[in-house]
C-alpha cells in the first residue's frame, strides 16, 4: 500500500492507493499530528464485513467503479464510440509527487484508458483542490466524471445545499443524511440562481461559530451535478462534477473541473472565511488588488431602456455628489434596443440615443472623477437584430426551442462566434476609455453543453489578455453565474437583482458562507422597490448596501435632502473603511432571535471590527436580546460604539448603554453575553463599531 498526505491549513487529506485498486480518500478532516503513520491509518479506518454482504467491502475510490460491485452512485458513465457503455477496472499505477501537489495516475490497460487525479494545496490558505481526467486511446462519449469522490463524515445528520431563485438566490436547505442519494443538478447550461454548486457538511451541534463543518464546492460556470449518499452500508460519499450528458462530442480526453475542499473547527464561519479569503487574496484576478473597491452607480433601475443624454448626465452627477466613483451604463445603449424585444448582438452605438457617440456621456462622467463601465450580453441574441439576420445559423439550439426574455444564445464552440464577439467589443473599449463591463446572461441555454462554457471562458480569457485594466462584473439576471470557474475571470458578482434591502440582508447573509465583501456588488435600490414594492427607508438601504461592495442604483432625481444626507453620510462611511473591511473576514453571529439576521467583519489583524444587526422582522419577544459577537480574543478588551444611535425612534425609550457612548468590555464577555442594542423598527439596521484597545493608555 501507498500513502499520500496533504495539508492545507486546518485540514488534512489522507490517501491511500492498494494494489489491485484506485487510490481511496482514507481521512478528510481537521489536521492530524505530523507524525501519522498512513499505512496505519489506511488499515484502521477498513470496515467489518457481515452477513448480506459480499466477501469484502467494495472500496469508496476517487472514481467508484459499476463493475467493482460498488453499491452506491458510480464516478464515471462512459461509452465508446459504437454507444455500448464501457465498464473500467481502473488500477492505480503511479504517483507524482510535490510540495502541496499529488497526481495518482490509474490505468485500464484492457479498455486502453488512463484516469488521473489530481490534488493541489493552496499555499497559505485552508483550500485543497481535486480535479479528474480520463483519457483513452480510442474515442469515447462521457456521460459523467466526477472530480475526485470523497467519503463524507458520518457524524453529522444535515447536508446544507444551496437553491434559490431570481431575486431570492443563496438559499441554504437542510437535507438530513439518510439512506439513498442527494442529487442537484444544474441542467440550464449555466450555474444557475438554483444551484450554487456547494455543500456544508455540518458535525454534530455545528452552528455558525461553533463545530467542525466540511465543505466542497465545484468551481464550474456550467452547470454541475452533486451526489451525497448514505450507501447501504453506512458509509458516505460526495461527488461533484459537469452537469451529465453536457459532453456532446467523442472525445480522448476529458476533465473536471476543480473542487474546492476545505474543513472548519469554528463552524460555519470558518468556511466562510476560507473561501472568502482564498477569492480575495488568491483567485480573483484583481486589475490591481491595492486599488481601492469604487462606489458604483449603475442606471439600470433609474431610467431601463430610456436612454437620453441630459438625463443621464444629470443622474451621473447627483451620483458623483452622492459619492459613486464609477459609472455603470446599463443595457440600452446599442443597436435598437428600445425595449428588450431586439438588438441584443449588436453591439454599436446606437445613433438615435447618443447621435455623438458614447463620447459625450464618458467625457461628462469622467469629468465628474467617475470612471466609466458598460453593460454587455455577449452570448446572446435577439432574432430581431442584425445580428441574427446575417447568421442565423450561429444561433444555439433547435428553431422551435422556447425564449427567454425575447432572446436566443449564440454557439459559444463556435471558432467565428467567439471572433465576432471579440472584435465588437474590442472596439467598444478600444474607441472609449472604459474601465468596466457588466457581463450579463440572462437566459438558459437551450440544452446543456460544456462547450458552450468553454468557449465563454476562452473569450473572457482573450479580452481579459487584450484590456488587461478592465474589470468585468458577473451578472445573469442578478446572481444566475457565480461560481469559481467564472470567478476566475472576474472581479464582481451581481449577487441578485433584488435590490430590495430586506431581502438582500438574507441573500448577502448566506452567500459570505462563499463569498467576500470586496467582490460582492450591492446598490441602494429606490424608495420604491421595483422587485418587492416595498417601501424601505434610505438608512437601512444604504447600510445594507454599504455592508459589501457598494453602489447606487436608484435614480438619485427622486432623493429628498434628508435621503441624500444619509447616504452621503453612510457612502463616505464606506470609503473611510472599505480598505480594511473590504479584506475583513465576515463573520455570521449565532443570533439568538431569528428576526435579526447579524454578521461581524473582523479586520484580518482582529484590530478592529463592524457589526451590521438587521431587524428582518418584528421580534417575538418585547425587547432585543443581547447579541452574542464572534471571533474576537476573550482577553482582550474592545471599545464599542453604536454608529447610528442617532437613527434610534422615540419607541425606543429606555436607557441601554450603547445608545448613549461607546463601551469598554472583554472580548469574553462580547462574545459569551453579546450587545444589548436599543429596541428599533423592523426593517432597519443597528452598526456597532469595535476596536481591540492594545495598552492602558488608550482604555482610559
Ligand atoms: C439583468 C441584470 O441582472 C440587470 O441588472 C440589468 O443589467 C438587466 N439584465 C439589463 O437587461
Amino acid at each position: 500500500m501507498q500513502g499520500f498526505r496533504l495539508d492545507a491549513g486546518r485540514q488534512t487529506l489522507v490517501l491511500a492507493a492498494r494494489p489491485g485498486e484506485m487510490a481511496q480518500v482514507v481521512y478528510w478532516g481537521l489536521t492530524l499530528p505530523a507524525g501519522e503513520d498512513l499505512e496505519t491509518l489506511a488499515g484502521a479506518a477498513v470496515r467489518d464485513v457481515t452477513g448480506g454482504m459480499i466477501d469484502a467491502l467494495p472500496p469508496l475510490t476517487l472514481c467508484p467503479e459499476a463493475a467493482r460491485s460498488f453499491p452506491g452512485q458510480s464516478g464515471l458513465c462512459v461509452r465508446g464510440a459504437d454507444g455500448a457503455p464501457i465498464y473500467p477496472r481502473l488500477v492505480f499505477s503511479h504517483a507524482d509527487e510535490a510540495p502541496g501537489q499529488l497526481a495518482l495516475h490509474h490505468v485500464d490497460a484492457r479498455l486502453g484508458l488512463r484516469y488521473t487525479a489530481r490534488f493541489a494545496v493552496v499555499p497559505g490558505t485552508d483550500i485543497l483542490t481535486a480535479e479528474a481526467e480520463i483519457a483513452a486511446d480510442t474515442d469515447l462519449r462521457l456521460d459523467w466524471l466526477c472530480a475526485p469522490a470523497v467519503p463524507a463524515p458520518e457524524g453529522g445528520t444535515d447536508r446544507l445545499h444551496v437553491a434559490g431563485r431570481w431575486i431570492g438566490e443563496f438559499r441554504i436547505e437542510h437535507t438530513p443524511w439518510s439512506a439513498g442519494s442527494l442529487l442537484r443538478e444544474s441542467r440550464l447550461g449555466r450555474t444557475d440562481h438554483s444551484h450554487f454548486p456547494a455543500l456544508l457538511l455540518p458535525g454534530a451541534g455545528a452552528t455558525n461559530t461553533r463545530g467542525t463543518v466540511h465543505a466542497l464546492h465545484y468551481g464550474w460556470a456550467g452547470g454541475h451535478r452533486m451526489i451525497a449518499e448514505e450507501l447501504p452500508d453506512g458509509r458516505r460519499q460526495v461527488q461533484f462534477g459537469h452537469a451529465a450528458g453536457t459532453e456532446h462530442g467523442l472525445a480522448r480526453r476529458f476533465a473536471t473541473a476543480p473542487l474546492y475542499l476545505t474543513v472548519s473547527d469554528n463552524g460555519l464561519n470558518g468556511v466562510g472565511r476560507a473561501f472568502q479569503r482564498y477569492l480575495h487574496d488568491h483567485h480573483i484576478p484583481w486589475v490591481d488588488a491595492a486599488a481601492p473597491r469604487k462606489v458604483h452607480y449603475n442606471c439600470w433601475e433609474a431610467i431601463y431602456f430610456d436612454h437620453d443624454l441630459p438625463t443621464l448626465k444629470d443622474i451621473a452627477s447627483r451620483a458623483a455628489a452622492l459619492g459613486a466613483e464609477r459609472f455603470v451604463l446599463d443595457d440600452g445603449w446599442f443597436g435598437r434596443r428600445d425595449d428588450d424585444t431586439s438588438s441584443l448582438g449588436d453591439w454599436t452605438v446606437d445613433a438615435r440615443k447618443y447621435p455623438d457617440g458614447l463620447g459625450p456621456l464618458i467625457d461628462h462622467v469622467r469629468g465628474l472623477g467617475l470612471s466609466f463601465g458598460i453593460w454587455f450580453e455577449p452570448e446572446m441574441v435577439n432574432r430581431n437584430s442584425d445580428l441574427a439576420r446575417a447568421q442565423p445559423d450561429w444561433i444555439l439550439g433547435p428553431d422551435d426551442q422556447i425564449e427567454g426574455r425575447q432572446q436566443r444564445v449564440l454557439d459559444m464552440a463556435n471558432a467565428q462566434v467567439q471572433e465576432h464577439l471579440h472584435d465588437r467589443i474590442a472596439k467598444v473599449l478600444t474607441d472609449h476609455p472604459v474601465d468596466y463591463i457588466k457581463w450579463d446572461h440572462n437566459r438558459v441555454l437551450p440544452m446543456p453543453d460544456a462547450a458552450q462554457t468553454r468557449g465563454t471562458y476562452a473569450l473572457l480569457d482573450r479580452l481579459r489578455a487584450a484590456f488587461p485594466a478592465v474589470e468585468i462584473e458577473t451578472c445573469a439576471s442578478g446572481g444566475g453565474r457565480i461560481d469559481f470557474g467564472i470567478l476566475g475571470r472576474t472581479q464582481r458578482v451581481w449577487l441578485s437583482d433584488s435590490n430590495d434591502a430586506l431581502e438582500r440582508l438574507r441573500i448577502q447573509h448566506d452567500a459570505a458562507l462563499f463569498l467576500p465583501a470586496s467582490i460582492t456588488g450591492s446598490h441602494v435600490g429606490p424608495r420604491h422597490c421595483h422587485t418587492s414594492g416595498r417601501r424601505i427607508g434610505m438608512a437601512m438601504r444604504a447600510w445594507v448596501a454599504a455592508q459589501r461592495q457598494m453602489g447606487f442604483e436608484m435614480d438619485p432625481r427622486e432623493l429628498t435632502e434628508a435621503e441624500a444626507a444619509v447616504l452621503q453620510r453612510v457612502t463616505a462611511w464606506w470609503k473611510a473603511n472599505r480598505d480594511w473591511r473590504m479584506a475583513a473576514d465576515i463573520l455570521r453571529l449565532d443570533s439568538p432571535d431569528p428576526a435579526v439576521t447579524a454578521e461581524l467583519q473582523l479586520a484580518r489583524d482582529g484590530g478592529r471590527f463592524v457589526v451590521f444587526a438587521g431587524q428582518n422582522a418584528s421580534s417575538a419577544q418585547i425587547t432585543p436580546r443581547p447579541l452574542p459577537l464572534a471571533g474576537l480574543d476573550p482577553a482582550s478588551r474592545y471599545e464599542v460604539r453604536l454608529l447610528n444611535a442617532d437613527e434610534a425612534t422615540g419607541l425606543s425609550r429606555g436607557a441601554p448603554a450603547l445608545k448613549q457612548a461607546a463601551l469598554t468590555l472583554s472580548g469574553a464577555y462580547l462574545m459569551q453575553q453579546g450587545l444589548t442594542l436599543p429596541w428599533r423598527f423592523p426593517e432597519t439596521m443597528w452598526v456597532v463599531e469595535g476596536r481591540r484597545l492594545t495598552d492602558a493608555r488608550s482604555e482610559t
